[in-house]
């Protein structure tokens, strides 16, 4: 638990007060506590103001500015501020600078612009990590460390492709094996001497929009490029640690990110911590997906919301205001799916350059009277009430879905059989039929354990890595429930594809296999027909993308194919595998579809809702604490909508009052309903 020191949801953000003169800090300070606001994030990017040149270091400001919060009750989460380089590192050290995916050398400029595997980046970001925890070990201000900022980009420098050859021969061992693994003799590609290995890009064997012709060197480059960015991390995390073992180490991560595979970074991060910026269309499932996802990365432990905006970005095409409420509504969807915290990006909007029409609490009119500050006020009041009760509370969810990065690279890695097939919207399909009604869901790695959960989905399981089938067959054969899709099972972990039969090591678990894979446009369709329909289910349902044209051996089939020359060929089947069962759904549904199997699924397991009924646009979850759940109820509609709260009586944490049976909540509100002899029988 991070939050012992300051034992409440903390409320922030980033804090550059190095932008501005002395005389607005104390106004800042004012304005913070007028907000409740007691946590700022300082020195995220001022590495070139803590180090002028090679040898000196002046933290003095830094100094100045940590104390001055914390005579005023406000705590820091200090950055490393290695985010972006000095200049004078970049013209005494050209090493430092990134080559992009075109092979040009970057000149200084931007940030989140260093080699992670520049032995001047190394040094000099490891050392001033030190230098910061030792200065500041011994203050009782500094709640949390955040190292450098939104880790990510890859580089392809000279230095990058060396260290690339020693990773490589580190996991091969011998080019025989790399060769085999990576099947160079495919356009004879055959390596005789590490040193022919070049590094991955637009020179070599990719093009623009992710196309590689070698799925081996490109799947291995990114497995190389997450962890050699999160080797800078862990060597900033361990000069930190000999300084304050105990104080917690994060980084603030970007959740669906697709460049790093964050669940190897979760093990390293003491606390996972995330930057949450839908914009106003992403479904707010998409984003409660994101926060579960988050929570996922350790096991289902608390994380951080780092940053949000409170009112608008700027940096996409169309910065639309959140409308009145909506900032206090996300926060609180951060924090019913797991955040301990909600901080925002920024606490004083800057003057000048990139991020000057980016919201922040302190607009430009720098005073408390505008609707920002005023929705923030509100929001920091609430949560001083709502004090610890919250804070390190759980979601107990019994379904499961699987989320891999690796498998993801290789998804989108492939050439064919479809450009239009997006792993994570195609597993945003299936957590949304589970959100849609109200069922807890978690998200969770392939390293998972998954004998707590009854459901385990995995959506697009293209890559199957060693050992992965057997644990998907342990679970199945001690009762669980396994349902995965077309295009699963197809390669191993060197995106080679497993011999005899889609869907190769997960053929026997599912009673079937597949023979060809048909690609269709988005917009046309097959059908899936029913064999027996589902309670309120329909006869038939549309289906898209591609089409699995496979054959039951020893599954049943539960729907087929509604056209085409393969119409009439299983489209669902069902398997019973030891005491349980495994699902095949061979092409991509309509979201009704997964809706009514879904909820056939749960029924089947004994999994309930959260609540018996809720309108469309209602999110529901629950955390629970000791003998305490608390349920909350967010209604994301521009209009007042219902649900039904239950037999039991329940308290409003918000408000005070007391609620049960059918309710109605206001547009855009929240509700946290605790209930003491924690139960999951709502209904
Ligand atoms: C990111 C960064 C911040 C800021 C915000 C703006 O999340 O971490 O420094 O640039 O975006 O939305
Ligand atoms: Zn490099």
């Amino acid at each position: 638990m991070i939050n012992k020191q300051l034992p409440k949801i903390w409320l922030g953000g980033d804090y550059n007060p190095e932008q501005w003169d002395e005389n607005v800090w104390n106004e800042d300070v004012r304005m913070f506590k007028l907000a409740g606001i007691d946590v700022a994030t300082l020195n995220v990017f001022s590495w070139a103001l803590n180090q002028p040149d090679e040898d000196t270091y002046r933290f003095e400001w830094l100094d100045e500015q940590i104390d001055r919060l914390y005579q005023s009750g406000i705590y820091t989460c200090l950055a490393t501020s290695t985010a972006a380089h000095p200049a004078w590192m970049a013209r005494k050290y050209p090493d430092i600078l990134r080559v992009d995916f075109y092979g040009r050398k970057r000149k200084f400029g931007g940030r989140h612009n260093s080699c992670p595997n520049s032995p001047t980046y190394r040094n000099f970001s490891e050392k001033i990590a030190g230098k910061l925890a030792e200065q500041y070990k011994d203050h009782p201000g500094v709640l949390i460390w955040h190292v450098s900022n939104e880790y990510g980009g890859y580089c392809y420098c000279d230095q990058c492709e060396a260290s690339f050859r020693r990773w490589l021969k580190d996991k091969y061992k011998t080019l025989e094996e790399l060769n085999r693994a990576w099947n160079t003799r495919f356009w004879g590609h055959t390596f005789y001497d590490w040193e022919e290995i070049v590094l991955p890009n637009i020179l070599s064997e990719e093009r623009e929009g992710k196309e590689t012709d070698f799925q081996g060197i490109s799947l291995d480059y990114r497995r190389f490029m997450s962890d050699s960015l999160l080797e800078c991390f862990q060597l900033e995390d361990r000069a930190i640690k000999k300084h304050t073992p105990d104080t917690p180490v994060t980084t603030n991560l970007m959740g669906t990110y697709p460049m790093l595979d964050y669940f190897k970074w979760g093990r390293e991060m003491d606390v996972v911590s995330w930057d949450n910026y839908p914009t106003m269309d992403t479904p707010v499932s998409r984003t409660a997906m994101t926060h579960d996802l988050m929570r996922g990365l350790k096991s289902g432990q608390p994380f951080m919301l780092m940053e949000q905006t409170p009112s608008q970005q700027n940096w996409q095409p169309y910065n639309s205001l959140k409308r009145p409420g909506v900032m206090r509504l996300w926060s609180y969807q951060a924090v019913a799916r797991g955040a301990d915290t909600v901080l925002f990006f920024q606490l004083r909007r800057s003057i000048g350059a990139t991020e000057k029409y980016h919201g922040a609490v302190i607009e430009h009119a720098g005073h408390e009277h505008t609707r920002v500050f005023k929705e923030t006020a509100a929001l920091g009041k609430e949560l001083e009430e709502l004090s610890d009760a919250l804070l390190d509370s759980r979601i107990h969810a019994k379904a499961a879905i699987v989320f891999d990065w690796e498998n993801r690279w290789a998804v989108e890695l492939s050439s064919g059989p479809s450009v239009a097939l997006d792993y994570v919207t195609e597993v945003h399909k299936y957590y949304d039929a589970l959100y849609q009604q109200n069922i807890q869901v978690d998200m969770i790695g392939v390293g998972e354990d998954l004998s707590h959960y009854d459901i385990v989905i995995a959506p697009v399981l293209y890559m199957v890595k060693k050992g992965y089938a057997d644990k998907l067959k342990t679970f199945v054969n001690n009762g669980g429930t396994f349902v995965t899709t077309f295009f699963s099972g197809l390669v191993n972990e060197h995106d080679r594809v497993t011999l005899g039969g889609y869907p190769g090591e997960l053929r026997s678990l599912l009673g079937i296999w597949a023979e060809e894979i048909d690609a269709l446009p988005p917009e046309e369709k097959n059908e899936i027909v029913m064999k027996e329909t589902w309670a309120h289910g329909k006869k038939e349902y549309d289906c898209h993308l591609l089409f699995d044209l496979i054959h039951a051996e020893g599954a049943d089939v539960l729907a087929e194919y509604g056209s085409d020359f393969y119409k009439g060929m299983p489209v669902l089947t069902r398997n019973n595998y030891g005491s349980g069962k495994a699902y095949y759904v061979a092409s991509s549904p309509e979201g009704a579809f997964l809706q009514d199997f879904l909820a056939a699924l749960c029924e089947k397991k004994g999994i309930t809702p959260l609540v018996k009924q809720a309108q469309e646009g209602v999110e529901t979850t629950e955390r629970r604490k000791g003998s305490k759940s608390y349920l909350f109820i967010l209604n994301h509609n521009p209009h007042a909508s219902f649900f039904d709260a239950g037999a039991r009586e329940k308290r409003d944490l918000l408000t005070g009052k007391t609620v049960t049976g059918q309710h109605t909540i206001a547009p855009k509100e929240v509700m946290i309903l605790e209930e003491s002899n924690q139960t999951t029988d709502f209904l």
